[in-house]
């Protein structure tokens, strides 16, 4: 047993909620779950009640962002009707990447016409990659506009064995493809749902056993590439409810599933590096962060408890024993975490 370090990791699809709904997070207690687990650069996606997508929406994020005590990009977002704001922000240096929604989710950007896709797939004429929620066919169908228009596409929560297959085949006939995985997704099955209730649901839902295992086939033959927790933070009550909001959060429990995952032999422990770092820097263009780093012990175990920095106040993993809780947080010098304790405000 031994401290080890890491980069601080980067987790490219979250849910802050700001502005809008911030009874269920902000910037500042998102940021704090964020280095509470490991993250110290996160990408925020634009499904708020009122969508980030045009130029002025994006800047007020960025503006609202800047409490956070970590830092945080933004995916920016299309119902279709924007396309003529794409090229107002496609080079900000706060921009990571265009998200679609191909499934009904969280908010309110569903687009279903296929002239629609088609024309913003046409009018995103950046290397920032097209990043889609897209389940089952309607992820053949994003692939083939990707293709059409030569776009970098990325395949977000991946969940599915046949999703896992698609993408494999895209990426073996050349398609510029790359696919997330949620840690969710990998240690939960639709069994979950019997104990979890609401508490189970998101979007994708949780899936068969066999769904399962090929995510972490994808994951050792290099048809997954990332990791990202699509943190996505509901109250109790809305979870409680009949028709239960869908997600759950995620941030502060990814990394020390990953490293259960190294610990029950599932993967290499450089693969935690590759799936939360090396690979959605490179992907997203994440820009460096100069003397930022990580310390943990990969093989000290702790159980999931409360409290959480997340301001919903509860984790799909309580109770669960995981391994390689962040000690020490450094950002660019300066130390935010400290025995595993927030040490900055
Ligand atoms: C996300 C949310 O709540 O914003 N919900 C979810 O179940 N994953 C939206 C999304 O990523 O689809
Ligand atoms: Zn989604
Ligand atoms: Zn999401």
């Amino acid at each position: 047993m031994s401290i080890e370090r890491f980069p601080g990791f980067i987790d490219v699809h979250v849910h802050l909620r700001e502005p809008g709904a911030t009874h269920k997070e902000d910037f500042y207690t998102g940021s704090r779950a964020a280095i509470a687990g490991g993250f110290t650069f996160m990408v925020d996606m634009p499904n708020n009640p009122t969508p980030t997508i045009t130029k002025e929406r994006l800047e007020e994020k960025v503006d609202l962002s800047k409490k956070a005590l970590c830092d945080i990009g933004f995916h920016f977002g299309t119902n279709g009707h924007n396309t003529e704001e794409f090229a107002k922000i496609w080079d900000s240096p706060s921009v990571f990447g265009l998200k679609l929604y191909c499934n009904h989710t969280t908010g309110e950007m569903l687009i279903e016409d296929k002239d629609l896709l088609d024309k913003v797939f046409s009018a995103w004429n950046s290397l920032k990659p097209i990043l889609v929620h897209a389940e089952g066919a309607q992820l053949e169908m994003a692939l083939a506009f990707a293709l059409k228009y030569q776009r970098r596409l990325h395949v977000c929560h991946i969940s599915q064995a046949i999703e896992v297959e698609l993408v494999r085949k895209a990426k073996a006939s050349g398609q510029p493809v790359t696919a997330g995985v949620c840690p969710h997704h990998l240690y939960m099955t639709g069994d979950a749902r019997e104990k979890l209730k609401g508490y189970a649901m998101m979007k994708p839902p949780l899936g068969t056993q066999e769904d399962m295992d090929a995510l972490w086939v994808g994951i050792n033959d290099g048809t997954i590439d990332i990791v990202e927790t699509d943190h996505a933070p509901h109250t109790r009550e809305e979870k409680e409810k009949e028709q239960p909001a869908f997600g759950v959060p995620g941030l502060e429990t990814a990394v020390g599933l990953l490293f259960k995952g190294v610990k029950d032999g599932r993967i290499q422990k450089e693969q935690v590096t590759k799936l939360l770092y090396s690979m959605p820097k490179q992907i997203f263009n994440i820009p460096d962060q100069g003397d930022t780093y990580i310390e943990l012990d990969p093989d000290k175990e702790y159980v999931v408890t409360p409290p959480y920095e997340t301001k919903c106040g509860w984790s799909p993993f309580e109770g669960m024993t995981l391994y390689g809780k962040p000690e020490t947080v450094v950002i660019r010098g300066k130390k935010i975490v400290e025995n595993g304790k927030i040490v900055t405000n």
